[in-house]
């Protein structure tokens, strides 16, 4: 066993061989900041003081571009070969809710928009109600091991109500299913909460939130967190799709804005003719909220949605000033074992 010890805390958790930093943390009761748990998005990216650590699942992806001076390291990827000291940002607010593994029922499912359906799961039994940050996601389990990641779009309720946004993938086999064949009455099995996307509170600064698609769920779950804090802060949020459809609660956020105190919501078409012919603006989601608000330095940024999204926020609005520990951030990637085929079938093909 080697021990990992966090520098500014003196926190220290031992890593069993084999086992990633991020693994050997949760073990540990350590809640260090992670999404995709794959090796690309880059939200569970730490800095390596002291040691040295091996990458035998997938590549560090998210680590390209990053000079090996940075000593940097990705928790959900590397396994240490000695012990090691990291600094890492803890995110102690979801140390103490418990991961559970729960049985629940589909209880209602609806058409958000053409290619996102609506799901309400209710607890299959009273001791399989989970209790969650908004924000957080949960895996449906699968046959074979396999999981699927969604967010969960509302804040936990008396009844145990969990809302998800699936989008339908092309080609993807679990959100086909959920499209074409799974009814009210359905169980599913599912863990949670995971994931660190949660809201800090720990700040008087202005927030912005930017989500792209389905990436609205769990800003909306974190903006009616804030909302019902009755919270003085500014917010601005921007929701960012392709055509107007695809901005399925639009009126739920616009009445956020017209009652919540300094609230301001933008919607943003990227397809320019669906723009035009809606009169919403034209552009990336990112783009707008550069012109907005060119300077960030002053702001706590939120942001969750396609991959391409989250990979251009992290690059310009750290270029605008924004410190990269008050961007938080979930990249809807694919599950785990999808990402670690696509990436072993790539290494194969450019024999690394
Ligand atoms: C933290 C997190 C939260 C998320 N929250 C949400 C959410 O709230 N709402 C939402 O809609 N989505 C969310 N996602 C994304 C969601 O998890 C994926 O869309 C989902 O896992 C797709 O599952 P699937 O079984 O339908 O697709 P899969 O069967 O996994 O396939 C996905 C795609 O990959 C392709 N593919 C599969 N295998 C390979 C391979 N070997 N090589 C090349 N391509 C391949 C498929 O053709 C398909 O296009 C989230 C993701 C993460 C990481
Ligand atoms: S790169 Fe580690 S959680 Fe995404």
């Amino acid at each position: 066993m080697y021990k990992v010890t966090i520098q500014s805390t003196g926190r220290h958790f031992p890593v069993a061989p084999g086992e990633t930093v991020l693994e050997a943390a949760q073990r540990a009761g350590i809640a260090l900041p992670y999404s995709c748990r794959a090796g690309v998005c880059g939200s569970c990216k730490a800095t390596l003081i002291e040691g040295y650590c091996d990458y035998p699942f997938n590549p560090p992806v998210a680590l390209s571009g990053t000079s090996p001076a940075q000593h940097a390291i990705l928790l959900c990827q590397a396994v240490p070969r000695c012990d090691l000291t990291i600094e890492a940002r803890e995110v102690t607010s979801v140390e103490d809710i418990a991961r559970r593994q729960v049985d629940v029922v589909v209880s209602r499912k609806w058409m958000l928009a053409p290619d996102v359906i609506g799901l309400h799961l209710k607890p299959a039994s009273a001791d399989a109600r989970l209790t969650w940050l908004p924000g957080q996601y949960l895996d449906v389990l699968l046959d074979g091991g396999r999981r699927r990641p969604f967010s969960i779009a509302n804040h936990p309720q008396a009844d145990g109500t969990i809302e998800l946004h699936v989008r339908h993938v092309a080609g993807g086999g679990f959100t086909s299913w959920v499209n074409d064949t799974l009814q009210v009455g359905d169980p599913l099995r599912i863990e949670g909460p995971l994931g660190t996307f949660v809201p800090r509170e720990d700040a008087e600064r202005p927030m912005i939130f930017m989500a792209g698609g389905t990436g609205f769920a769990p800003v909306k779950a974190i903006v009616e967190h804030f909302i019902a804090l009755g919270t003085r802060r500014p917010m601005h949020v921007y929701w960012g799709a392709r055509q107007a459809a695809d901005l399925y609660m639009r009126e739920q956020a616009e009445r956020w804005a017209a009652s919540a105190h300094d609230l301001s919501f933008h919607a943003v078409l990227s397809d320019a003719e669906q723009a035009l012919a809606s009169g919403i603006r034209p552009g990336f989601v990112h783009e707008a909220v550069l012109q907005d608000h060119p300077d960030l330095s002053g702001y706590d940024v939120y942001m969750s949605g396609p991959p391409a999204m989250i990979d251009a926020g992290r690059k310009l609005f750290t270029g605008a000033g924004l410190p990269e520990e008050r961007l938080y951030y979930d990249s809807f990637d694919y599950a785990p074992d999808v990402l670690a085929q696509i990436l072993g079938n790539r290494a194969g093909i450019v024999g690394l």
